[in-house]
């Protein structure tokens, strides 16, 4: 064969390999959502997933045991701040879309040690667009066109509702309030930029709270199951009247799919439940759940366990997502209603003993102990 030949031929199976390739690179697939959805991608599609996390307090490998093992299934330990690996994570995978989880998420742990916050969500959403940005503008033309990096963010970023305002839709102005929200939304004006200036095919979509399996127990709702089910005070901040708007995690990620494969480039989705709650009711409503589920030996009902202690800082007191736009442009909706969702989420908690020990380690002591300790009772 001549030289020129087989350069040919082998520019046509590059060609070939490159726009046949459909991994896809998810950062922190071994925290809540990403754990969910990283098990759903690769139960429903063919394509593979790269799961870059770091494994810090909130990341756990046990929440991927259904996929250990499977080829389609590549984790890689190592931090979204290290440009160099991530570089090479991406020439070497060849991915067609990132799906940015990768974060610090918990907003009491903002207002103790906002550094880390800072960090993974600016620094580490910055090094991942600008890395992206090289390897994109490298490929061939219908890779490049097919490409996406899909950033996940929260409804914190837009501040606080009063009773009766609006709920949150895609122009209400950001306005956030703990560490945590100005560290998402500092990352959301980041991917922004990446694509008004240089192109890069961006979408971004903002969540209400989200509730499910592998959730970790610092989060109100693993946190109160698992305090009612050993008996232990159930620490209500302020007044209870807070709300926000919850959405089952598998949910989420349904909706995160319909925006990686029919959303318009550069634009962002607000994504929620349709399921505002005050806190109080959702703890009741949890109470009741472990009562039914697991009686309590004496019968006394789990809500004597309610406990209202000192607020958190700056406590955001409403949060409503307004999700028409993904609703009406790209057909996604709910499938889930708060009180089953809620109902199959106790259960899930009542039947992953196993699960629960191996998260509830030192430093998890450490934080309720940091937490709650000092939080007197009101
Ligand atoms: P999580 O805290 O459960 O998981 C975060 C994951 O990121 C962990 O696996 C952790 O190990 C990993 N991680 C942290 N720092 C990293 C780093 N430097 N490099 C690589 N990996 C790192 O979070 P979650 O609740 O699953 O949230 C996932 C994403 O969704 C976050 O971006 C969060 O802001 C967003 N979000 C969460 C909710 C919610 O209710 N939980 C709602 C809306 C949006
Ligand atoms: O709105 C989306 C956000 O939801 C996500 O971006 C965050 O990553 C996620 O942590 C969540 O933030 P919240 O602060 O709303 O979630 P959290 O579970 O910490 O608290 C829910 C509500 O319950 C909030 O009003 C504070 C209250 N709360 C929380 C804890 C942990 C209590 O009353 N007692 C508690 O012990």
């Amino acid at each position: 064969m001549s030289g020129d030949l087989s350069m040919f031929l082998c520019h046509i199976l590059n060609c070939v390999i490159t726009t046949s390739l459909n991994t896809i690179l998810v950062t922190g697939g071994a925290g809540f959502i990403g754990s969910n959805f990283v098990m759903e991608w690769l139960q429903t599609t063919d394509s593979a997933a790269v799961n870059l996390d770091l494994l810090t307090y909130a990341g756990n490998r046990g929440n991927l045991a259904s996929v250990d093992g499977k080829s389609k299934h590549i984790f890689v330990q190592g931090d979204v701040c290290d440009a160099e690996l991530v570089g090479s994570l991406l020439q070497k995978h060849r991915p067609c879309a990132i799906v940015h989880f990768a974060a610090e998420s918990h907003v009491d742990r903002s207002i103790i040690a906002p550094d880390a916050f800072l960090r993974t969500n600016i620094q580490g959403t910055f090094v991942l667009l600008d890395q992206a940005k090289k390897y994109w503008s490298g490929l061939n033309e219908a890779d490049r066109a097919r490409f996406r990096f899909l950033h996940v963010s929260t409804d914190e970023v837009y501040g606080t509702l009063g009773q009766d305002d609006p709920a949150f839709c895609e122009t209400t102005p950001y306005a956030p309030n703990s560490p945590y929200a100005a560290s998402k939304a500092a990352s959301d004006h980041m991917v922004r930029a990446y694509q008004h200036t240089f192109g890069l095919p961006t979408l971004t979509t903002n969540c209400s709270n989200n509730y499910g399996p592998f959730q970790f127990p610092e989060k109100l709702i693993p946190l109160m199951i698992l305090n009612a089910l050993e008996g232990k005070p159930l620490p209500v901040y302020g007044d209870g009247k807070n709300v926000r708007d919850w959405l089952y995690v598998a949910d989420h990620c349904s909706a995160i799919r319909a925006v990686l494969s029919h959303g318009a480039i550069g634009e962002t989705y607000n994504i929620g439940g349709n399921s505002e709650r005050a806190n109080i009711d959702v703890v009741t409503t949890i109470c009741d759940l472990v009562d039914e589920l697991r009686p309590d030996p004496s019968a006394k009902p789990r809500r004597r366990l309610i406990t209202y202690v000192e607020d958190r800082p700056g406590h955001d007191r409403r949060y409503a997502i307004d999700a028409t736009k993904i609703s009406r442009e790209l057909d996604w909706k709910p499938a889930e209603k708060f009180e089953s969702g809620l109902r199959k989420t106790v259960r899930w908690y009542l039947e992953n003993s196993a699960w629960i020990e191996s998260v509830r380690t030192g430093a998890y002591r450490d934080w309720i102990a940091q937490n709650y300790a000092e939080r007197v009772e009101i």
